[in-house]
């Protein structure tokens, strides 16, 4: 099965978690309302409440249930951006400004922290002690993530361990967190449960790599958000540290990377050198190497689910992270 196959036959479901989505924007105090459905009508891929949903598909899928907790972890996902954005300096996102550019500070973190709320709302209204655990769980590990991203920055002596630990952190425990809300609520038995935990967790550390090479190989209309961002701001993604490992570079090569690294590059042209370096090295390829032996690995694991339509459509959206330009 295909990715868009998935899509397709996932449609009128997803389109339920938009519905929902819409819903927390009607609120009594119209401003906030109004910057709420701009972000949602935004957009995005909508990849971890489809995850939640298809995680669910082989046991008891009750869309009833599974919605609210979609619908909550997008927007969990969604607030996570926006103090992403803001701790980034970002200008855009899905294509459009991002709010850092159009408030103040304080309306951007407080309107993050609404959507916080807002998405522990929708986690509680499970009336899932579980569900709500492992939600909190996640909203621990994501700013355990970026902290370490913020303490990390400018530093070029980031080991692969600290890279791996960091992007679990950030991104991949939310991909774990909604195989596992998903498989809870629909009442797998705990094997699988943690099974698809695992799953989430390996698809979403490819997710984050591909990401960081794309930082790399796309151009801003092609992802809707800045490129060469992670090189610009110091930090030590992937592919940098695959060119600083495997004598990809002459030691002056090296020596000027690790330099706009650490000090910022002093104008455009010595960020688009550094920029040409690490993409001509062979690093790029390299770190895909790494992302495709997490969906692997995250392929090998649903051996252990029932044989069933979610369970292809699971490998499908996992070779789907592998695959995206966006
Ligand atoms: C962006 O996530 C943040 C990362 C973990 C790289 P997505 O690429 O899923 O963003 P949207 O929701 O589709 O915009
Ligand atoms: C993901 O990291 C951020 C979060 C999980 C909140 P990035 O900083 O790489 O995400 P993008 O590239 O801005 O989407
Ligand atoms: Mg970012
Ligand atoms: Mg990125």
């Amino acid at each position: 099965m295909d990715f868009a196959t998935v899509l397709h036959r996932m449609r009128p479901d997803l389109q339920r978690v938009e519905d929902r989505l819409l819903e927390e924007t009607a609120l009594e105090f119209p401003l906030i309302g109004d910057i709420l459905r701009t972000l949602i009508l935004a957009g995005g891929k909508r990849l971890r409440p489809l995850l939640l949903l298809l995680a669910a598909k082989p046991f008891r899928y009750d869309l009833d249930r599974l919605v609210p907790a979609a619908a909550g972890i997008e927007l969990l996902h969604t607030a996570s951006l926006i103090h992403d954005d803001s701790l980034d300096g970002a200008s855009v996102r899905r294509g459009q400004p991002t709010l850092n550019a159009l408030f103040d500070p304080s309306v951007v973190i407080m309107v993050g922290d609404y959507m916080f709320a807002r998405s522990a709302m929708l986690a509680a209204s499970t009336m899932n002690p579980r569900v709500l655990a492992v939600f909190a769980h996640c909203l621990g590990s994501i700013c355990d993530g970026q902290l370490r991203e913020l303490f990390a920055a400018r530093r070029t002596d980031v080991s692969l361990d600290d890279y791996q630990h960091r992007i679990y952190g950030k991104t991949a425990s939310l991909f774990a967190g909604s195989a596992e809300i998903g498989a809870i609520l629909a009442e797998a038995p705990d094997d699988q449960i943690e099974l698809l935990r695992d799953f989430g967790g390996a698809m979403g550390m490819a997710f984050q790599i591909v990401d960081d090479v794309l930082d790399f190989r796309a151009t801003e209309d092609e992802i809707g958000k800045p490129a060469g961002q992670d090189l610009r701001q110091g930090t030590v993604t992937l592919p940098i540290l695959l060119f600083f490992q495997n004598g990809k570079a002459t030691s002056e090569e090296r020596a000027f990377v690790e330099q706009v690294i650490a000090e910022g590059a002093p104008d455009d042209d010595a960020l688009a050198r550094a920029l040409q370096l690490i993409r001509t090295s062979g690093a790029l390829e390299e770190a895909l190497d790494y992302a495709r032996r997490y969906v692997e690995d995250a392929k090998t694991l649903l051996a252990g689910l029932p044989p069933t339509e979610g369970r292809d459509m699971l490998a499908a959206v996992a070779d789907h992270a592998l695959a995206r330009r966006l």
